[in-house]
């Protein structure tokens, strides 16, 4: 499982354009969130980025400390692409698990689902270090039945707490009121901050 969701598969799956997951366009939660925060010299990751449409959105709000990771190139050729003058050293070409670096927020959206579950507690942990001591992970897990089939891989609240709980503060982790129509009443969004 943890090698057939290699880069090659993400890969393949710009390539073929199998991308049912992006939207084409920021979510209202994560721009919702985005709105309100002040200081825009933080450090912000996108981790699993894919074509990081938060991006755009960040970058016009005037945030400049922005940077996408993804192990697939399509989707960072075509940022690259959308914002030519974005600079090429924050868009990083890389496994998550081989990040380096602290930042202040760090935003999920589709990136915890799409990896194989058994590296759950790997991505906690992975986070934990990612984040500085005052940093946030904020952004949006799926709340539908964890099975075999996926990706995306379902979670529930309960799973979620018992997987962060430990070295994050849960500081909101709730139905989302403000989802795109596709993923009403199936996504949770969620402020955690490291311990
Ligand atoms: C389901 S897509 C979500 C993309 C984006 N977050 C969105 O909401 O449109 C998952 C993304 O994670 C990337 N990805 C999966 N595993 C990764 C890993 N270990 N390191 C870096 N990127 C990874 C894939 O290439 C893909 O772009």
């Amino acid at each position: 499982m943890k090698n057939r969701l290699n880069k090659d598969y993400w890969e393949n799956r710009y390539q073929t354009k199998e991308t049912g997951w992006d939207v084409g366009t920021i979510t209202t939660p994560l721009k919702d969130y985005i709105d309100q925060i002040e200081d825009k010299n933080i450090r912000i990751l996108i981790p699993g980025a894919g074509n990081g449409y938060e991006l755009d959105y960040f970058v016009s709000k005037g945030f400049r400390n922005v940077f996408v990771a993804d192990f697939a190139a399509s989707p960072l050729k075509n940022i690259k692409n959308r914002i030519p003058d974005f600079p090429e050293a924050q868009l990083i070409q890389s496994d998550f698990f081989e990040l380096e670096g602290k930042f202040d927020l760090i935003l999920e959206q589709t990136f915890f689902c799409a990896l194989s579950p058994e590296l759950r507690k790997n991505y906690v942990s992975k986070m934990h270090s990612l984040l500085s001591d005052k940093g946030k992970l904020f952004g949006l897990l799926f709340d539908f039945p964890l099975t075999e089939e996926g990706p995306p891989f379902g979670g529930s609240k309960e799973e979620y707490l018992s997987l962060f709980s430990e070295t994050f503060h849960i500081k909101t982790l709730e139905t989302a009121h403000n989802s795109i129509q596709p993923r009403k009443a199936r996504e949770l969004f969620f402020i955690f901050l490291p311990k």
